[in-house]
Parts: structure tokens; sequence; C-alpha cells
């Protein structure tokens, strides 16, 4: 299925993932409508407003042909009812909208996240594959960071997560985007919209602000080292992520809605590989010419995950596969901070 010529909607198209995409969409000949609470920049049409209000969408819908559903409500505070409201309850809003819109949506991809998944996958020797629950506080106040197998309490290998994984959120965001995607789907066969869901893992790349509350370690980690202090490492530092560069994200979206075999189905996306928290702070520091010592503190915070990596064999069956190794996707992070101006980003926090 070709893309381009199409008629392109991006919610949360003025964000870090949208906006990139909005962009990847105008060089592939697409025509592209933005709805965002915020404005947004480029060749592009802007449609101002909220996804959990109807109007918004019977403005934003008419002629669209491909939806690409990235607004969300994004973040690590408690507050359940806004991620619910703005997650699940504007995704609904898409499908209410999309029932009463005459014109035909050949595609919806919807924007999910490794957060539906909580603690990962682990191998147990005698037991097989297992999906632990949160590492217990008794043992992380022991400092004892590796989770152990539940049905026979030894150790455990941590292997790739992926889409067949029971899903066991452990954040109302979490909670909040698996909803989104149940609905999407549930919805979308109803309605028979072919319908999409990528779990991103965690996405960096340029573009992506020091000044977001919302840090991920990455920023958080930047942040400090161009102060000239030592990033946090929690635990060990050996807590195994996967890091997955903006730009191979959005080439996994654009794979997806233009392929027949991606319809009601979920697909995770990721860099194929596990890096340490403590590789990753090596990497950065390296980048921004901070020669810090890194020590891991040994703490710890209640409700961290110790490993996940996503598995992304059923996206790479689309043809997917990631391009930019974590090296050159921290360069170009760097650069983009420096394109913005580390000072002034830095004076805003
Ligand atoms: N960044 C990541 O690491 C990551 C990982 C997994 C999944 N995701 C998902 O990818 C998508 C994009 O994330 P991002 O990192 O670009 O976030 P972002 O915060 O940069 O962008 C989200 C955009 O949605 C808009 N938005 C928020 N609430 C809205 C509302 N009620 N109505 C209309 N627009 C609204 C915001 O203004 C913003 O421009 C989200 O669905 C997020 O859950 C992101
Ligand atoms: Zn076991």
């Amino acid at each position: 299925m070709d893309i381009s010529g199409s008629l392109a909607l991006v919610t949360g198209g003025a964000g870090f993932i949208g906006s990139r995409l909005a962009a990847a969409l105008l060089a592939r000949g697409c025509r592209v409508r933005v709805l965002d609470t915020e404005m947004a920049a480029g060749r592009i049409e802007i449609v101002r407003g909220d996804v959990r209000d109807p109007g918004t969408w019977a403005r934003a819908l008419p002629e669209v042909d491909f939806v690409f559903h990235m607004a969300a409500a994004v973040g690590a505070d408690t507050d359940a009812r806004r991620y619910l409201d703005v997650n699940a309850g504007g995704t609904v809003e898409l499908y209410h909208a999309l029932e009463s819109v005459t014109s035909r949506v050949r595609k919806v991809v919807v924007a999910s996240s490794l957060g539906v998944y909580g603690e990962g996958t682990y191998r147990c020797e005698s037991d097989g594959l297992q999906h632990p629950e949160l590492r217990p506080l008794a043992q992380l106040q022991r400092g004892e960071w590796e989770p152990s197998c539940p049905a026979c309490g030894r150790g455990l290998t941590a292997v790739p997560t992926d889409e067949g994984a029971t899903p066991a959120p452990v954040s109302a965001y979490g909670v909040s985007k698996l909803a989104a995607e149940r609905l999407a789907l549930l919805m979308g066969r109803r309605l028979d919209v072919p319908t999409a869901v990528l779990r991103y893992s965690v996405v960096y790349g340029p573009g992506q602000s020091l000044a977001n509350p919302y840090s991920t370690v990455i920023t958080a980690f930047a942040t400090r080292l161009c102060r000239g202090e030592a990033p946090t490492l929690y635990e060990d530092g050996e807590q195994q992520r996967d890091w997955v560069f903006v730009d191979d994200v959005v080439r996994a979206i654009l794979l997806a809605a233009g392929d027949e075999r991606a319809a009601f189905e979920v697909f995770n996306v990721g860099s194929g590989t596990g890096r340490s928290v403590r590789e990753l702070a090596e990497h950065l520091g390296r980048r921004l010419g901070r020669d810090l010592a890194l020590e891991p503190s040994q703490r710890y915070r209640v409700g961290d995950y110790r490993h996940l990596v996503l598995d992304i064999t059923k996206m790479r069956a689309l043809g997917f596969e990631p391009a930019v190794s974590l090296a050159e996707g921290l360069d170009q992070f760097v650069r983009g901070l420096d394109s913005v101006g580390t000072g002034s980003v830095l004076g805003r926090i």
C-alpha cells in the first residue's frame, strides 16, 4: 500500500516523535495535518484541539487516509485520571469519530509503549520462560537486584520480551496505554478500520528537550553531565534497557502504515539490543566531554523493573531493521542539544 500522495493526520504532531513523523511523511510526498493542543511547525495544516473533544476530531478527520495517533499524556506521575482520560478516552473518541466520517480511513497506527509489560521476560533453567512480578521491597532493601524465578526461586537470565507476554503494567501510564491499545483493536475491528498498535521501547533523539519534566534516563543523565555532575546510577547500573532512535521508530510506523499485514495486531518496536544503564552513562559522558567517575549508588526506586528489552522479531518480519546504533544516535542527540544551546536549555530547568 503506497502512502505517498495521501492525507495523513498526526495526533501529537507537535511532540517529539510526532513532529519527526510529520517531517518524514512530508518527505514521502504525503500531505500532513496535525492535531495537537500545542502548535506545530512546518508545512503542515494544524488542527489545534484536544483528543478528548469530539468536535476536534470532526475538524481533523475529513478526507484523511491515515491516522497516526501519537498524542498522549506521558510521564511518570501518578495522576491515573489524566492518563486514562487522555490516553484511553482520547482513543475512544477517535474511533467514535471514525464511525461518522464518510471518507474511508485506510489505516490507524496507534502509539503504545513498553510500559504495558511491567517487568521483563526471563528464562529459568528448569522452569522455562518467566514473567515475574516486580521485585519485592524486602529484596530491594537487601540490595539483591536480580529477580528470581517465581516457580523455584532460583536465578534467572533476562531475555527479550515478545508481544505474547502477558501485559502487567506497573504504572498508571502503562495501564492507560494498555487500555488505549485494547480499545483501538476492539473498536477498529468493529468498524473494520485496519489498526496497528506499536509498542515502542524507550525512544530518544534530537528534539527531545532536557527541559521536559518527564525526563527519561538519557535526558536526566545529559542534564547532570552538562552541569559537570556524575549521573546517578540506581542499583548497580547493570539494568538492561532498550533505547531506540526516533528515526528507527518513524521507519517502523511508516512500514506498519503501508503494510496490509499490519492490521489488528500489536508490534514491538525497539533497537533489538539491550544496553545497560552504565553503558549509556559512559557513552553519553564521552560525547559530552565529561570523564566523570561512575559509581553505582546502590539506591533503588520502588516500582522500577530490572531488565526490559523488546523482542522485535514480529516487526522484522515486516522488513523492519533498526539502522541507528546507540553510539550514532547519541551523537545526534548531543548535536541536537548543541543546536538549541545546552546553556539555554539548562537555564529553563
Ligand atoms: N518517548 C518515548 O520514549 C515513548 C515510548 C513509548 C511510547 N511513547 C508514545 O509515543 C507517543 C508520542 O510520545 P512523545 O515522546 O513524542 O511525547 P510528547 O509529549 O513529546 O508528544 C505528545 C504530544 O501529544 C500532545 N497531547 C497531549 N495531550 C493531548 C491532548 N489531550 N490532545 C491533543 N494533543 C495532546 C502534546 O501536546 C504533545 O505534542 C505517545 O503516545 C507516547 O505514549 C513514547
Ligand atoms: Zn525456576
